[in-house]
C-alpha cells in the first residue's frame, strides 16, 4: 500500500490518480473528506487526517509500505513533515520515506527546514529516497493567466537569471517511478528531477509569444517594488508573499535554480518537456477567456 500525503495538492492529486489508474494500492489523505472524494482516482482508500495533529496519524500507516512524505509550502512545513515520520517510525511497520524536496537551492528559512526534515529522515532507521522536483512550469507560469490576458505581459524581479523549471508531468512520473518500484528499490538515491535547460524570463516570454502567437513581453521589477505589488495589487498577505514566493524569487536572481540533471531521462527512459513545448500544449489555458 502506498500512502500519499497532502494528496489533493498541486503534486499529490496526480500522483495518487496515476498510481491509482495502473491498479496499484493507494491511500490518499489531506484534511476535507469532501476534498479528497474529488480525486479521480479509482480503488484508492480515502482516508481524512490532520498533519497538525500526530494522534490522527496513525490509522493511515496500517500496511503501508512507502509513503510519500509532502507537506504544504508554509511556516508549518517543517512541523509537518515531522509528524508524519515520527508516525512511520510508532508504526513499527519498516515503510519506505520518498521525501519530496526543493530542487532550488536554498540558504534561508525554507533551506533551513528542508534540512532539518532530511536530517530526521536519515536518523529514522527507514529506508529512504529523495525527489527533489526544480521549480514547476505550472506553478510558475499559470498565475500569469489574467496578466497575458490584459497586459500581454509576465512580470518578476529575477533579471536575466536562467531557472529549470520543470513541467508537472514530468515530476509526477518521476513520483510514481519510485512508488510504484519496491520498497528495495532506489535506496539512498536523491533524484532532482528539471527540465532539459534552464532559461531566463525573457526566453520563457519569447516562448509564449510563439505558442499565444501574440508579443508577449518580460517586465522585470526592483525586489521590493514587486514585492509590494503582490501586497497591495495582487491581495496576498506579507507572510504568503515572503514564505511562498519571494524565497523563490530570491533564490531564482542569485543563480540558485539553474541546475540541470539527466535524472528524470535515467528514472523513467523519457525526455524532460522544454518550455517552448509546455507553453504550447498550455495555449488554451491563457488565451480561452
Ligand atoms: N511549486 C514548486 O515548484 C515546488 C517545487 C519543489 C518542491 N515544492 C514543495 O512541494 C510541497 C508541496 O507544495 P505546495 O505548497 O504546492 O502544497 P500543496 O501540495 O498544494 O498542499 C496542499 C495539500 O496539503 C493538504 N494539507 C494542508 N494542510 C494539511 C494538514 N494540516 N493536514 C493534512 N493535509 C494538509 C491539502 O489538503 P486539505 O486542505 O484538504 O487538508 C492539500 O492536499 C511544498 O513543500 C513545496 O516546498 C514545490
Amino acid at each position: 500500500m502506498i500512502l500519499v500525503m497532502a494528496s489533493t495538492g498541486m503534486f499529490g492529486r496526480p500522483v495518487v490518480e496515476g498510481l491509482a489508474k495502473r491498479g496499484l494500492p493507494v491511500r490518499a489523505t489531506g484534511r476535507s473528506e469532501k476534498t479528497l472524494a474529488t480525486l479521480d482516482a479509482p480503488g484508492a482508500e480515502l482516508i481524512p487526517a490532520d498533519m497538525d495533529d500526530p494522534s490522527t496519524l496513525d490509522k493511515l500507516m496500517n500496511g503501508v509500505d512507502k509513503v510519500l512524505v509532502n507537506a504544504p509550502m508554509d511556516d508549518q512545513k517543517e512541523v509537518r513533515e515531522k509528524n508524519i515520520i515520527e508516525a512511520m517510525i510508532r508504526s513499527g511497520n519498516g515503510a519506505k520515506i520518498v521525501l519530496l524536496t526543493g530542487g532550488v537551492e536554498h540558504d534561508d528559512a525554507l533551506g533551513e527546514t528542508g534540512l532539518a526534515t532530511e536530517r530526521l529522515m536519515r536518523s529514522a532507521g527507514l529506508p529512504w529516497s529523495i525527489v527533489g522536483p526544480q521549480t514547476v512550469m505550472e506553478s510558475n507560469f499559470k498565475p500569469f493567466r489574467e496578466l497575458i490576458q490584459s497586459d500581454n505581459m509576465l512580470m518578476s524581479c529575477v533579471g536575466k537569471a536562467k531557472v529549470g523549471f520543470v513541467a508537472l508531468e514530468n515530476v509526477t512520473d518521476a513520483f510514481i517511478t519510485v512508488l510504484e518500484s519496491s520498497k528495495e528499490s532506489h535506496i539512498g538515491c536523491e533524484y532532482v528531477i528539471t527540465g532539459p535547460e534552464a532559461v531566463s524570463f525573457e526566453e520563457v516570454a519569447t516562448a509564449a509569444t510563439e505558442a499565444l502567437d501574440r508579443r508577449i513581453i518580460y517586465q522585470d521589477m526592483p525586489r521590493d517594488e514587486f514585492r509590494n505589488l503582490m501586497i497591495t495589487e495582487a491581495g496576498f498577505t506579507e507572510s504568503y508573499v515572503d514564505i511562498e514566493v519571494m524565497c523563490h524569487l530570491d533564490a531564482f536572481r542569485a543563480g540558485k535554480a539553474t541546475r540541470i540533471t539527466d535524472d528524470f531521462t535515467r528514472l523513467t527512459g523519457k525526455k524532460s518537456k522544454s518550455v517552448k513545448k509546455w507553453w504550447i500544449e498550455n495555449s488554451d489555458f491563457f488565451l480561452s477567456a
